[in-house]
């Protein structure tokens, strides 16, 4: 058996973990919307059409904010198609996605949908195909008390509380040719600006994400940021970025090692930002928010990586019939291997807590997602959503600085110790909490826990994510193949660390 220690001292603070973190997104694409979270005439839904069983596990995921409407869909959407008699509600050509866009389901479904599973709504903005105008009527329709056009039409919509939405996206992934409307960054720079303005004027309390980019593969990623941030540093609270992570025949140890790649990438948009606060001599911090994040396998579509999405419209990247209504694309089935991936790259997030202050799950239900639906049946949920669940469960607090002493093991990402943990202090409970992936996939690791300044703290669980076959997955007729397990715990200060697994070890 491999040995390593895990050193934490109480002094050494990463700093607090925004429970924002543990957020998800849901966009109009495939069965996320309609037959996911809404699916009137289900026998679980309740009055107004949302499905009890979904709002249920969205609840004891404790998802804080919820990003919405998309994604891709964002930049083809009319928010006013949305609104009023569902009757008089156009059906749509949805360019993003190749589907038809009943929009059956718009802004008013939503918020109230997110107030009643207690999460925020994070709203996107098209700005794409869609104006700065429209950007400041939504934030009048959603924001505004009343005596306006828009925030007595919510009124007259069955809303007459605001809705009170804090954080807006300022369009979504605008760097990618396949985004409709697709700008340059000194072409979203102004749009972007000129939005900003409209929507603060509207109501000054809103956060504003600006889009910074994603893909590592295209020639202007991190220059465009550098672009933006130069004229919306002041203007804006956060820095967007998405990261997917796949399994494209990489290899098993490269995929694990994923945690490591989401650090890097998150590491250089945090470097932007502080080269841009320093050469323009700015005051203030300005945060990341990853705001799409998963493994995302292309189940729909074989690619050998994800290089090979470059040139690649939406419309390639399923097998979808086209122009169906909520067709059942990017429907992945995840493995154990994918969700132990999943946990890998939340201990990354807990890891960037100091400049990672919001981050998305992508996404939620039925797409990339945790959660799975039955179309008229029944649920299950997905192996992701065991890592995810215990990551907003137990991943609440301050993060710790946290060292290791291990034996090493060679990946594309360099030379890495075997073990990659992350460290949360809970303060009411008085309680260690460490996350731990041992990449090693042939030996258990006698995992031993070195703290100080904590206090006496023993272990007193130890949940485990590993299994034989690390391409089971769970099914609806199967639902807890792939599932946490309760360790047993020798009750001192160490853990064995089955090989291959992600671990929640607590200590109090
Ligand atoms: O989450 C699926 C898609 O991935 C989103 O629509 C887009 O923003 C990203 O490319």
């Amino acid at each position: 058996m491999k040995k390593a220690t895990c050193f934490s001292d109480r002094h050494y603070e990463i700093g607090e973990i925004n429970e924002k973190i543990f957020s998800s997104f849901t966009e109009h694409l495939g069965r996320s919307i309609y037959t996911g979270i809404y699916e009137p005439g289900h026998p679980d839904a309740d009055e107004e059409g949302y499905r009890k069983d979904v709002m249920g596990l969205v609840k004891e995921l404790q998802v804080p904010v919820i990003r919405y409407p998309g994604g891709n869909f964002v930049s083809c959407y009319d928010w006013h198609d949305g609104i009023g008699p569902r009757e008089k509600r156009p059906r749509r050509m949805d360019y993003a996605w190749s589907s038809i866009e009943t929009n059956e389901f718009g802004i008013d479904e939503f918020c109230r949908w997110a107030k009643k599973v207690g999460t925020e709504p994070m709203i996107a903005v098209n700005l794409g195909t869609g104006s700065i105008k429209d950007a400041g009527d939504l934030v009048e329709y959603c924001n505004h008390p009343g005596g306006t056009y828009w925030s007595d039409l919510r009124a007259a919509n069955g809303s007459p509380e605001p809705y009170g939405v804090k954080y807006w996206c300022l369009g979504n992934e605008m760097e990618g040719s396949w985004q409709a409307g697709h700008l340059s960054a000194e072409d979203y720079t102004k749009k972007a600006l000129e939005a900003a303005k409209i929507m603060k004027w509207v109501d000054p309390n809103i956060k504003l994400v600006a889009c910074g980019s994603s893909y590592e593969m295209l020639p202007t990623y991190l220059e465009w940021d550098r672009t933006m941030l130069n004229e919306l540093y002041e203007t804006v609270d956060y820095l967007s970025t998405h990261n997917y992570t796949m399994n494209s025949g990489q290899g098993t140890t490269d995929f694990v090692a994923a945690y490591k790649q989401l650090d890097n990438h998150i590491k250089n948009s945090a470097r932007v930002i502080d080269y841009v606060k320093a050469q323009r001599h700015f005051e203030k911090d300005l945060k990341i928010c990853l705001d799409e994040w998963n493994v995302w396998n292309f189940q729909d579509i074989k690619l050998d990586s994800l290089d090979d999405l470059q040139g690649l419209t939406t419309f390639e990247m399923t097998s979808a019939g086209k122009w169906e209504v909520a067709p059942p694309i990017l429907q992945e089935k995840y493995s154990l291997l994918d969700a132990i991936v999943v946990g890998g790259l939340g201990i990354t997030l807990l890891n960037n807590a100091d400049t990672v202050e919001i981050a998305c799950l992508a996404q939620l239900i039925n797409v990339i997602a945790p959660i799975t639906t039955i179309k008229n049946g029944g649920i299950y949920k997905q192996a992701i959503y065991h890592p995810f669940h215990m990551l907003s469960r137990y991943g609440r607090g301050t993060a710790m600085k946290a060292a290791v002493d291990a034996p090493s093991y060679h990946c594309g990402f360099g030379e890495l110790p075997i073990v990659e943990p992350a460290v949360v202090y809970e303060r009411e409970a008085d309680q260690v909490r460490i996350f731990v992936l041992n990449c090693d996939q042939e030996e258990e690791v006698d995992f031993h826990i070195e703290l100080q300044g904590y206090g006496e703290k023993k272990v007193l669980r130890h949940l485990v994510l590993d299994g034989k076959d690390l391409e089971a997955r769970n099914t609806y007729e199967m639902p807890d193949t792939v599932t946490m397990r309760e360790a047993e715990v020798q009750n001192g200060e160490s853990a064995v660390l089955p090989k291959l697994s992600w671990n929640v070890i607590i200590l109090g």
